[in-house]
C-alpha cells in the first residue's frame, strides 16, 4: 500500500522531484515564451513570479504533502481534508487529480512524438526526410481535417503509456526513483553536449551560420527591458511559465512529498529542487533551442517562427533539419540527443502526473499497486484517445488551456488559502520549518499569507477578463487620455475561450473549412463535458471512500 512507501534515498528524492519539475516546459515552453515576450523583458516578471509565487508555493506543496502523508494520504483530496475543517476541502482537492490526469493525457502524446523522433533520428532518418512530413506521418494530422489517424503514431503513444504504467506499477522507490536516478544525469549530459556544440557555431568560419548563437543566448540574458515591466501580458506569460515549469498547482509535488517522513526536511530539499529546475530552465533551456535556431535562421527568423506558437515548430521541424549542418555523422546523434533529452524530461514529469491517481486509489480504496496502475491506464485512455484522434486544435489545445493553464492557477489559489488561512499560517510555518535544514527567511511568512494569494488573484482576474486590446492596450488607452476602449473579450481570455473566440471561422472560408470549424467547436464543448465528468467521477469516489471510512469530513 502507498502509505508504506518511502523514497529510498535523499538524492533519489531530489532527482525524482527535479524530474517531476524539469520537463518539456523547460526546453520548449520556456524559450518560446521568452522569445515571444521580448527576451530579457520577460526575465524580470519571471524572476519576481518565481520569488513571490513559485518558491512559496513549492514550500507550501512540500509541507502539505509531508503533513498529509504522515496521516496516510498521498493525493490531494485526502491531503486537503487532513488540513481543513470543512468537508468541502476533499472535493476541492479532486482538482489535483483532474489536472494530473488531464495534463498527462496530452503530455504523454508529446512524449511519444519525442520517442519516435529520437529513434528515427538515430536511424539517420532526417537526412533525407523532411521532419515536417515525419510529424504528419506520426500524428496523421492535416490542415482543416478534424480526424487524425496514424497507426505508427498510435502504437508509439500506446508504448509510451505502457512504459509509464509499468514504471508506476513498480512503486515509488522501485520505479520512479530508479528511473529518475538514471534519467536526470543523462538528460543533463545530453543538454550539455548539445549546448556546447550549438554555441560553437561560428558565422565567420561556416557559411551556413547566419548569426552567432550567442545572439540567441544574449536575447534572454541581455539587459532587461524595464519598460516591459508595465506590460501585464508579459506578467501573465511569466507567471504561467512559473506554474507549468515548477509543476505547481498540479497535485504532483504534494504526492511526491507525501512519501517523506514526518521529520524529514522540506525547506532545503524543496528549495533545492526548485533551483535545480530553474538551473535546467534558464541555463540549459536557454542555451539550446534559441541559440541553435538563431545561428541558422537569425534572431528575427526565430522570433517570426515562434510568434503566436508553442515552440513545437522549432523543436520538431526546424531543429532536426538544422542538425544536418553539423555533418552527416553527428547529425543523427544530435537529433537523438535532442529528442532523447525531451523524452527523458517528459517521462520523469509524466510519471509524477500518474502517481497521484495511483496513490488515491491505493490509499482510499485499498487497491493493490498493480490494480491501481490498470485503473490509471483505463482513465488515461479515456482522455488520451480523443487527444490523439482529433486535430491538435481540438481536444489537445483545449486540455492544455483548461487543465494545463487555468486549473493550475485555480488550484494554487485554493491551496494557498487552505494552507495560510484555513490551516493557519502559524501552524503552517511550524510545519514548514520542522526539521528544516535551511533557515527560511521570515519574510516568506508574510509573502505566503498576503502576497502570494493576492498575486494569484490578480493573475486569475487578468486572465479571465482580458480584453482583446490586451491589458497594456487597455491601460495605455486610458493613460494616454483616449478613454476606455470598446470592450471585447480576448480570444485567449478565459471568457473568450468559453465563447470559442479563438475558433472563429475565417472569412471567405470554403464549406469544408466552415464545417471543420463547426466541428472543432462541438468537439471542444464535449471535451469540456468530459473533463467535468471526470471531476464528478472522482468526487463520487471521494464521497464513497469517506463514507466507507466513516470520516464524514472531520480532519484525520
Ligand atoms: N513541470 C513540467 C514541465 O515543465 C510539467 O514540463
Amino acid at each position: 500500500m502507498a502509505k508504506h512507501e518511502r523514497w529510498a534515498s535523499r538524492i533519489g528524492l531530489v532527482l525524482a522531484m527535479a524530474g517531476n519539475a524539469v520537463g518539456l516546459g523547460n526546453f520548449l515552453r520556456f524559450p518560446a515564451q521568452a522569445a515571444q515576450n521580448g527576451g530579457g523583458a520577460f526575465m524580470i516578471p519571471y524572476l519576481v513570479s518565481l520569488l513571490v509565487m513559485g518558491i512559496p508555493l513549492m514550500w507550501i506543496e512540500w509541507t502539505m504533502g509531508r503533513y498529509g502523508g504522515s496521516l496516510g494520504h498521498h493525493s490531494t483530496p485526502g491531503i486537503f481534508q487532513s488540513m481543513g475543517k470543512s468537508r468541502a476541502w476533499k472535493y476541492l482537492g479532486v482538482l489535483g487529480l483532474l489536472t494530473c490526469l488531464g495534463i498527462a493525457s496530452y503530455y504523454l502524446y508529446i512524449e511519444s512524438w519525442c520517442l519516435s523522433y529520437a529513434i528515427y533520428s538515430l536511424l539517420g532518418g532526417f537526412g533525407a526526410d523532411e521532419p515536417a512530413s515525419f510529424f504528419g506521418r506520426i500524428t496523421g494530422q492535416s490542415d482543416n481535417q478534424l480526424f487524425a489517424f496514424s497507426i505508427p503514431g498510435l502504437v508509439m503513444f500506446a508504448i509510451c503509456i505502457g512504459i509509464n504504467i509499468f514504471i508506476l506499477s513498480r512503486g515509488v522507490s522501485g520505479g520512479i526513483e530508479v528511473v529518475a536516478k538514471v534519467a536526470m544525469p543523462l538528460l543533463l549530459l545530453f543538454g550539455v553536449v548539445l549546448a556546447v556544440r550549438g554555441l560553437m557555431s561560428d558565422p565567420i568560419s561556416d557559411e551556413a551560420v547566419k548569426e552567432s548563437p550567442w545572439v540567441g543566448l544574449n536575447y534572454i540574458w541581455s539587459v532587461p527591458d524595464f519598460t516591459q515591466i508595465a506590460n501585464p501580458a508579459v506578467w501573465l506569460a511569466a507567471a504561467g511559465q512559473i506554474f507549468f515549469t515548477l509543476s505547481i498547482g498540479m497535485g504532483s509535488i504534494h504526492c511526491y512529498a507525501s512519501y517523506l517522513r514526518k521529520k524529514d526536511d522540506v525547506a532545503l530539499t524543496g528549495a533545492t529542487t526548485a533551483w535545480t529546475n530553474q538551473m535546467c530552465e534558464v541555463v540549459i533551456g536557454s542555451a539550446l533551442l534559441l541559440p541553435i535556431a538563431v545561428s541558422y535562421l537569425g534572431l528575427q527568423g526565430v522570433k517570426d517562427s515562434v510568434a503566436g506558437g508553442s515552440g513545437f515548430g522549432l523543436a520538431f521541424f526546424t531543429l532536426p533539419t538544422l542538425f544536418n549542418n553539423w555533418g552527416p555523422q553527428f547529425a543523427p546523434l544530435a537529433g537523438f540527443l535532442w529528442f532523447g533529452l525531451l523524452f527523458l524530461a517528459a517521462i520523469t514529469s509524466s510519471l509524477a502526473m500518474g502517481q497521484p491517481v495511483m496513490a488515491f486509489l491505493e490509499d482510499e480504496f485499498k487497491l493493490s499497486r498493480v490494480k491501481a496502475s490498470w485503473a490509471l491506464m483505463g482513465m488515461l485512455l479515456f482522455l488520451a484517445v480523443p487527444v490523439a484522434l482529433i486535430h491538435e486544435q481540438g481536444v489537445f489545445s483545449d486540455f492544455d488551456f483548461w487543465v494545463g493553464t487555468f486549473a493550475l492557477v485555480v488550484f494554487a489559489l485554493m491551496e494557498v488559502i487552505l494552507f495560510a488561512w484555513a490551516f493557519g499560517m502559524d501552524k503552517g510555518w511550524e510545519e514548514l520549518t520542522r526539521g528544516a535544514e535551511l533557515k527560511v527567511p521570515r519574510a516568506f511568512f508574510y509573502i505566503m499569507k498576503y502576497v502570494t494569494p493576492t498575486f494569484i488573484i490578480v493573475i486569475l482576474l487578468a486572465a479571465i477578463f482580458k480584453p482583446s486590446v490586451g491589458w497594456d492596450g487597455f491601460f495605455g488607452s486610458i493613460g494616454s487620455g483616449q478613454g476606455v476602449p470598446a470592450w471585447e473579450w480576448d480570444a485567449d481570455s478565459v471568457i473568450g475561450k468559453i465563447l470559442h473566440k479563438d475558433l472563429v471561422t475565417p472569412e471567405d472560408a470554403s464549406p469544408e473549412v466552415v464545417t471543420y470549424y463547426e466541428n472543432l467547436r462541438t468537439v471542444r464543448t464535449y471535451d469540456r463535458i468530459g473533463l467535468l465528468a471526470i471531476f464528478a467521477f472522482f468526487s463520487i469516489l471521494v464521497a464513497i471512500a469517506w463514507r466507507r471510512k466513516g470520516k464524514g469530513g472531520t480532519p484525520s
